[in-house]
């Protein structure tokens, strides 16, 4: 049972039943789920959230799901204290959403896992997306659980390694020759023409609160409290929105003191129709033609761009773009210092923090929590170049010359018989 009770439009308020749809009959706008909040404020509370499964299926009662849920094991991933990256950037209070621990390596799974269950729901056998890789794995892995077919579209120029990534679910996997925006308008004719469960078309209300769990778990996860400010990426933008949704949720359930959380966004330079709107102070998200190394988030045309907009704006935070470089610095200033292998979209968020932390629109008290979204190994190439390893013979004198070692002879200390080292 779900307190899920209408689709209502963003813009002008209209209410349809819940159905696979996605924009407004009247004015074309966003549709999103609208829940009865009294009914779950009475049915919810910390203590019955916290005993729930250690996965995103916890906060089911906040969630559109009636059925049992296709679940591959995903959320509740580590929300680690970044102490080494809050020095070097000057910030005291810094913390890191790990969300590259998931089943696909990338947060998508949350969104996927709410749209494939009410895909079923729905009686859809098919599922299917347009994405820009990593929504691909997801979907791909989600149908395989559900036992259901897969249609997965994405850029021809993709990551090989998401191609792969996404491939070993076995989906029908469809590159289209043609930019993300390319695809996405593809797969907006076939939604119209075939009965197939598109994740982020028809279905797309669903899929939006999937990513709301992420804000539940940081909330729950830093004692039942909004950070001050969070820093995450942003493609269509929604994501984005929903993080805030989410901490917006819980205060409103007084399950946290109401939320002053400044909303940053980052983007890669390359495509950042959502912070160029945001500098220019305009109220519209103009598209560009994206051209970067940061393919997932590389949306031109994003889809909740005003909405993003909007939050950054109404919360008191910002925006912020980054170019390839500085991506790639952020990727291995988060592997340095954390330990975390990223993709290049979380290597966007890590250089953006740096920059709002030096600009003090990010002050070094304040508790922040940047949300790393995917995992570095399935985009090794934009990589290799900067790889450089010592290559040795197999033997001490090699070794020693390859890392101009003295050449030492007292062993004390080190070669331990007994161990037989
Ligand atoms: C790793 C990663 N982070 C963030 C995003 C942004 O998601 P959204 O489209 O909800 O803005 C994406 C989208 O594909 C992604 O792959
Ligand atoms: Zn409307």
């Amino acid at each position: 049972m779900s307190f899920a009770q209408t689709l209502r439009c963003r813009k002008c308020g209209q209410e349809y039943p819940l159905q696979p749809m996605n924009v407004c009959d009247f004015c074309l706008s966003p549709l999103e789920v609208s829940y009865d909040y009294q009914a779950m404020a009475k049915a919810i509370s910390r203590d019955k959230l916290s005993q729930g499964p250690r996965s995103m299926w916890r906060y089911r009662d906040l969630l559109p799901a009636e059925d049992e849920e296709v679940d591959i094991g995903t959320g509740f991933t580590p929300l680690v204290k970044a102490n080494n990256l809050g020095r070097e950037l000057g910030l005291e209070q810094l913390y890191i959403k790990n969300d590259c621990l998931n089943p696909t390596y990338s947060f998508k799974d949350r969104p996927v896992s709410v749209a494939a269950s009410k895909a079923r729901e729905f009686g859809f056998d098919t599922l299917a997306c347009a994405s820009t890789g990593n929504l691909a794995a997801s979907v791909a892995a989600h149908a395989a659980k559900a036992k259901m077919k897969a249609y997965v579209f994405v850029p021809a120029d993709v990551e090989p390694g998401k191609l792969v990534g996404a491939a070993i679910y076995n989906p029908v996997l469809i590159t289209v020759n043609g930019s993300y925006d390319d695809v996405n308008r593809l797969c907006a004719k076939v939604t119209q023409k075939y009965k197939l469960g598109f994740i982020n078309i028809n279905l797309r209300p669903y899929y939006a609160e999937g990513s709301k769990t992420l804000g539940y778990e940081v909330a729950e996860q830093l004692g039942w409290r909004a950070p001050d400010c969070v820093v995450a990426p942003a493609a269509s933008g929604l994501l984005f929105t929903r993080i805030w949704k989410a901490l917006d949720e819980l205060a409103m359930l007084r399950l946290i003191e109401p939320a002053n959380t400044h909303m940053f966004v980052s983007q890669a330079a390359g495509s950042s129709p959502i912070v160029n709107a945001f500098e220019a102070g305009s109220h519209h998200v103009n598209p560009v033609v994206p051209s970067t190394i940061v393919k997932s988030i590389a949306i031109g045309n994003p889809t909740d761009g005003y909405y993003a907009l909007r939050v950054a704006r109404q919360s008191g935070g910002g925006a912020c773009a980054v170019t390839d470089d500085e991506a790639i610095t952020g990727m291995k200033l988060l592997a340095q210092s954390e330990g975390i292998f990223t993709e290049a979209a979380g290597g966007v968020v890590v250089s953006a923090l740096k920059k709002l932390a030096a600009t003090g629109a990010i002050k070094h008290q304040e508790l922040t929590v940047a949300f790393i979204t995917g995992a570095g190994p399935r985009t090794q190439d934009i990589l290799a170049s900067t790889v450089q390893p010592v290559a040795t013979e197999p033997n001490l004198e090699s070794l020693e010359k390859v890392l101009s070692l003295p050449g030492q002879t007292d062993t004390k200390g080190y070669a331990n018989k007994d161990r037989g080292d």
